[in-house]
């Protein structure tokens, strides 16, 4: 519902159309979900009109319909199939449009930068207008195969399809956008009467207009920003309207006080927050529910993902984190891994090539080269030294847990066959596979008494001339 002048409400009807195959995108994936900064299309659309204030939304499938019904079940619209893309005007009809009442806001789903307030001026305007039926149109530096918006004395004529286009015709720069209001009454009056007679032999929406026009129908162009009319037919338009979404972020962190060094090579989706202060080099990608608190370094090719990173983090080059809660004052890297259920507490330091899976590391431990840390329990200020690996998946294909006190010295190549529990203080020496738990402040070792033959290569010598 929205609010009206008066103050009253008024229903409104949102009816996607997204039964279009997307052969232009040369892609297996139904066009629709194809994500524009990290989000398909088709949650966009819908997404902006829920926020708009959208009474209901019904949405048109058809190609590729069972994958993009179930990536938009969540949001609780309504599916309609279109059996076959007989052109917008038929889609239109297979939303059961004879229930509709109010207004009706059709738009085309492939057109991922239209916001909640576009739709809501859009809205307004024609309301103010007073008018029966508009199209919102935009003018374009370049309408390629666009439908084209023909006026005379400004006042709106005809749409035509630059298939159908005159080379005069073609030469106009403002187009249609693909997006409609009309009142349900005359949407339902006039739908039926449009006919398939043009090049495609296609039921077009576009139709509408010279319909509502012959029949005395107030019809209105509400111009809308470029922006509005971006829409997304083959795979380049799809990389421009992610950039421009990633552009839009970058701009508005540096105007929160985040620090970027080119924010055009940035990747930080809409939903991610980063805290004042914080720097962020080129290539790096920030996903999700990912939230950077302030002071903090994110180095070249960083990729992050549904993450929680504290204060004073200092993240090097190359490091990959996804589903993991990092604290205060860490540093991680380079080349660092952190995957799902990582948590690691304040000041802890993570170096190159180490790889962590669902593990805790308390205060101030460290593991600084080389290690694979998975199913783990890891207390404070603790050593891991170099080469350490949690052997954490047993030949029966089930997974075990490891579990270190505080202050414990890992030494360098220990493997920790799990599930085992290491004591507080105790120390592990270098090169030991440590199958048995070790109690409070032990030292344990494992590995073959080393033996020292004296003098052996000139013995070896003489004995090959023995021979
Ligand atoms: C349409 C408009 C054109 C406008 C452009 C804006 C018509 C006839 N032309 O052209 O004036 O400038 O949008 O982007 O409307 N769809 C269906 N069922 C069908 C056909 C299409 O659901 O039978 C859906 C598609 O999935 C898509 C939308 O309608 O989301 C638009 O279809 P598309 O083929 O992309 O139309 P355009 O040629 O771009
Ligand atoms: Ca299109």
């Amino acid at each position: 519902m929205t609010q009206d002048s008066k103050g009253g409400t008024r229903k409104f009807t949102a009816v996607i159309l997204a039964a279009g195959k997307g052969t232009r995108m040369k892609s297996p994936l139904p066009k629709v979900l194809h994500p524009v900064a990290g989000v398909p299309m088709i949650l966009r659309a819908i997404h902006s009109l829920q926020a708009s204030g959208a009474s209901e939304i019904r949405l048109v499938v058809g190609h590729g319909q069972s994958l993009v019904r179930q990536v938009v079940e969540s949001t609780g619209v309504q599916c309609f199939e279109q059996k076959e893309q007989l052109g917008t005007a038929h889609a239109v009809t297979c939303a059961k449009v004879e229930d509709l009442e109010g207004e009706v806001l059709v738009m085309n789903g492939d057109h991922p930068l239209i916001t909640p307030d576009d739709i809501r001026n859009l809205l307004q305007s024609f309301r103010e207008l007073k008018a029966d039926v508009a199209v919102v149109t935009a003018i374009v530096k370049k309408p390629g195969d666009l439908g084209r918006i023909v006026r005379q004395k400004n006042e709106l004529k005809a749409i035509v399809e630059a298939r159908d286009a005159s080379s005069d015709t073609l030469k106009i720069r403002e187009i249609n956008t693909g997006l409609y209001l009309v009142k349900s009454e005359v949407l339902k009056k006039l739908l039926p009467d449009i006919k398939n007679e043009n090049t495609k032999g296609e039921y077009y929406l576009t139709d509408l207009i010279l319909l509502a026009q012959e029949e005395g129908y107030s019809i209105q162009a509400l111009r809308a920003s470029p922006r509005v009319a971006h829409g997304v037919n083959q795979q380049s338009e799809l990389a421009k309207a992610s950039l421009y979404i990633y552009r839009q972020k970058a701009k508005k962190l540096m105007e929160e006080g985040v620090l970027m060094i080119n924010p055009k090579a940035v990747y930080i989706e809409e939903s991610v927050t980063v805290g004042p202060g914080s720097v962020i080099y080129p290539n790096v990608f920030l996903r999700g529910k990912t939230k950077i608190g302030s002071f903090s370094v994110l180095e070249p090719q960083v990729f992050i993902s549904d993450s929680i990173i504290g204060q004073s983090v200092q993240i090097r080059q190359g490091t990959y984190i996804e589903k993991t809660e990092v604290k205060n004052h860490c540093t991680l890297g380079p080349y660092a891994r952190l995957r799902p259920e990582t948590v690691l507490e304040d000041e802890v330091h993570i170096g190159n090539f180490v790889e962590l899976k669902k593990t805790k590391m308390g205060k101030k431990s460290k593991a600084g080269h080389l290690a694979y840390l998975g199913d783990a329990e890891i207390g404070e200020e603790c050593n891991i030294g170099c080469g350490v690996i949690t052997v954490n998946y047993s030949v029966e294909k089930e997974k075990h847990k490891t579990k270190i006190g505080d202050r414990v010295f890992v030494g360098s190549d220990v493997q920790l066959m799990a599930p085992i529990e290491i004591g507080h203080d105790a120390i592990l020496g270098a090169g030991s596979t440590i199958t048995k738990s070790v109690p409070e402040k032990a030292l344990a070792v494992s590995r073959a008494k080393q033996v020292v033959i004296e003098n052996y290569q000139s013995r070896k010598k003489s004995h090959q001339q023995e021979e």
